[in-house]
C-alpha cells in the first residue's frame, strides 16, 4: 500500500501531516508521502488523513 499527494491538489493545509505526521511531511508548500510502503498499523491514520484531506489530494492504495 502506498499513499500518494497529488501536488496539483494539494493546498498545503497540512492536516495529514497533523493526523499521520510519520507519513505525510510538508515539502515546501506541499505535502508528501515519505512512506513507500504503508504497514497494517499505519494503513488506518493514512486513509484518516486521507479521508479528511479538504481538497482529496491524497490516494491510499
Ligand atoms: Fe495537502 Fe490535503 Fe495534506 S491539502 S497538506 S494533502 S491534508
Amino acid at each position: 500500500m502506498r499513499a500518494v499527494v497529488d501536488a496539483e491538489k494539494c493546498i498545503g493545509c497540512g492536516l495529514c501531516v497533523q493526523i499521520a505526521p510519520d507519513i505525510y511531511q510538508m515539502d515546501g508548500d506541499i505535502a508528501v508521502s515519505i512512506v513507500n510502503n504503508i504497514s497494517e498499523k499505519q494503513l488506518e491514520d493514512a486513509e484518516n488523513a486521507a479521508a479528511q484531506c479538504p481538497v482529496e489530494a491524497i490516494t491510499v492504495a
